[in-house]
């Protein structure tokens, strides 16, 4: 059953601010329940977080076709991800330039217009306004000044991400620091072979904070536990990892396929960008992420081989990616509301991988799957204990939990503005 949380109705911004600061005193601990279940505090993260940060939005094999478009709800809102005539990525608010009404109500789809349908203006599909019922006539009137409004946009390896900021700072450069990593998956010819949601009954920082630690894999996750070696304190596994590193290159045949990079949150140098990438092995036995440890499908892109490690990644501070040699899974974490959070979870294979032949949409997914309903529960439980009045926070430990406490810090940092931009 569905749990309110009841909010309090003094709440300011200057108390967030105090709170803020406050906690800031306290790293190593964990934050005080007042930051899950403040309205003040949401409506901040979704201004200076969600609105002003690099978002993964869709990929270039969702809308492979002119015409074809898919929307990226986040927040409150709606953004079209289409291709226009010309064959370009175009992205865009789902808000009509007359009186605002939503002009797209297909959650996919291939059209040749968007039509409004409060009072018909019709856009194409680069968002520029082609039709404006008896408008147009007018003197004062010009259509240039009403397309629908853009958030940036950037593709990587045919990623395709927001930033609903004009101002930020371009997320291009902060890639390149991990393009060796990641080019050996050649994800511009990859393609979606699934994707779901799993909506979650919790503030989205309790999401995000369980995703950035793996204290909680060994208890939490058997499947994946048995499997993967980031449960473990590093010095367990030095050697497993090590011996992967060294044969990583020749077995995978990628050039700089182990490339290690740490700039997120506050060690990159713009606000709600940045990248992280890191090589983890896998347990002797498994190659893949799959439930025997063996190919669910083709090598990916330029893959000659199986190194028996993982590549995790993280582009912006809501998205992550852990890819192995035959399949990519990309993870993306979006507030609907002050408790409620969409995880989801995208699956792809290479482009021209045949289902059946190829692979097996359930095997591919198996995995993660598991992994994310197991997930679900314990946040939903985390929520409801975080939630109580009687709730103390604990402390961290200070390796398994270290990413979380440096997202903590840029969190804080954030509803206190002592961020760069
Ligand atoms: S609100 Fe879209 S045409 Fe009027
Ligand atoms: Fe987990």
């Amino acid at each position: 059953m569905k749990k309110f949380i009841a909010t309090d109705v003094t709440d300011t911004p200057e108390k967030m601010r105090q709170m803020a600061e406050a906690q800031k005193s306290k790293r190593g601990f964990g934050m005080d329940p007042y930051f899950y279940r403040s309205h003040i505090t949401y409506q901040k993260e979704l201004d200076s977080i969600l609105y002003k940060s690099w978002l993964y939005a869709a990929h270039v094999s969702q809308v492979p076709n002119p015409g074809d478009f898919i929307q990226y709800e986040l927040g409150e809102d709606a953004i079209i991800i289409s291709r226009d005539q010309d064959g370009e990525i175009q992205a865009q608010y789902n808000i009509c330039r007359h009186r605002g009404s939503r002009v797209c109500e297909e959650k996919s789809g291939n059209t040749r217009t968007f039509v409004c349908p409060y009072h018909g203006w019709v856009y194409n599909l680069d968002g520029s306004l082609r039709a404006a019922r008896e408008m147009l006539a007018l003197e004062d009137f010009n259509a240039a000044d009403y397309g629908l409004k853009k958030p940036q946009i950037c593709v990587f390896h045919g990623l395709i991400y927001i930033n609903c900021n004009p101002d930020a700072a371009q997320l291009a450069p902060d890639l390149l620091a991990i393009e060796p990593a990641i080019r050996g998956y050649d994800l511009a010819n990859a393609k979606v072979i699934e994707s779901r949601v799993y909506r979650v009954d919790a503030n989205w920082k309790l999401a995000l904070e369980n995703y950035v630690e793996c204290y909680h894999c060994a208890t939490a996750h058997r499947a994946y536990a048995k499997s993967h070696t980031l449960k473990e304190p590093y010095e367990n596994v030095k050697a497993l990892n090590e011996a992967m590193l060294a044969r990583a290159e020749d077995q995978t045949g990628v050039a700089g396929v182990a490339t290690k990079v740490n700039q997120v949150f506050n060690d990159n140098p713009h606000h709600g960008g940045g990248a992280y990438t890191s090589r983890y092995a896998l347990y002797d036995g498994y190659l893949t992420g799959s439930q025997d440890g063996q190919p669910v499908a083709p090598l990916m892109g330029e893959y000659k081989g199986y190194d028996g490690g993982a590549g995790d990644y993280q582009i912006g501070p809501l998205s992550s990616m852990l890819n192995y040699p035959d399949h990519c899974v990309l993870y993306r974490f979006t507030p609907r509301s002050l408790t409620e959070t969409d995880m989801e979870i995208v699956w792809f294979v290479r482009g021209d991988a045949v289902e059946g032949k190829d692979y097996d949409v359930d095997k591919v997914t198996w995995l993660w799957h598991r992994t994310t309903v197991e997930d679900e529960f314990i946040i939903r439980r985390n929520s409801e204990g975080v939630n109580s009045r009687f709730f103390e926070p604990g402390p961290y430990h200070p390796e398994h939990e270290e990413t979380l406490m440096r997202f903590i810090a840029w969190y804080l940092d954030t509803l206190t503005n002592d961020i760069r931009q």
